[in-house]
């Protein structure tokens, strides 16, 4: 047995001071009883419904993979109501994830979302090298030199970049691609090492996050990861393959 908001914090339903206020409100059922009493306890075979809707429990962690399109912000909320990466996520997920990271409003690809703190903290932390590689195009063609110096270091005004993998993998008409991987995650770093180079970014696409991939999910679209994804993801920053968190 649990707490009535407990139970419904689990289904996604927001934190559990917000579902205190729906049980309160006569919102909720226990196999057909309405229920409005503080601390009270339900199953979870039990039959509970709010507003007539059976609650779906999530057992374990959710974590989502989302293909990131432009002009999207990666905030949970945003003030002044604008575009945001929640809004690409089915809705009885929005309550529970959180993004791992951030990507620019104009940045595409590869974003993590998910509920499980320790796992984000660990990704975004950069002692553990969790390499994100990117697809930039560019304007120009960068000389080589300024690409050995960007794969060495460049100096920013918050100090100098760590050594990065770059490659030249394309030049077209007026603009370059080339692929990027660096361990770490500083505001803007690609756009802004590029601009010191002066070849500003035109468009820029994560690829990969560690072991994940983004692979074949089209623009907007959002995925569970795999079982294997998973285990990857959690091996890749030193966790334990079984998720062992505790219930209360
Ligand atoms: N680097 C950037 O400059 N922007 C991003 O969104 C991600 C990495």
């Amino acid at each position: 047995m649990q707490r009535l908001q407990k139970l419904l914090a689990r289904a996604g339903w927001g934190s559990r001071r917000a579902c205190e206020e729906i049980i309160t409100a006569g919102r909720v059922t226990v196999n057909g009883e309405t229920v409005t009493r503080m601390g009270a306890r339900a199953a979870e075979e039990d039959d509970i419904r709010v507003d007539g809707t059976r609650i779906k429990l999530f057992v374990g962690h959710v974590h989502l993979m989302l293909n990131k399109p432009p002009g999207y912000i990666t905030t949970r909320v945003d003030p002044q109501g604008r575009a945001t990466v929640m809004d690409l996520i089915p809705e009885e997920l929005r309550m529970r994830v959180f993004p791992v990271g951030r990507l620019d409003l104009d940045t595409t690809g590869l974003l993590l979302l998910t509920d499980d703190g320790e796992l984000s903290q660990r990704l975004i932390h950069p002692s553990h090298h969790v390499m994100k590689e990117y697809v930039v195009d560019v304007d120009g063609t960068p000389s080589e030199g300024k690409l050995h110096s960007m794969r060495h270091g460049l100096k920013l005004e918050d100090g100098f970049t760590q050594p990065c993998e770059v490659t030249l993998l394309d030049i077209g008409q007026g603009e370059s691609r080339l692929r990027v991987i660096i361990g770490e995650g500083r505001n803007r770093q690609v756009r802004r090492m590029f601009e010191m180079l002066e070849h500003p970014v035109r468009r820029l696409k994560r690829v990969a996050m560690g072991p994940l991939r983004l692979g074949e999910l089209t623009l907007g679209e959002a995925r569970e990861l795999s079982e294997a994804q998973l285990m990857a993801l959690r091996e890749a920053v030193n966790l334990p393959l079984a998720d062992e968190t505790p219930d209360d």
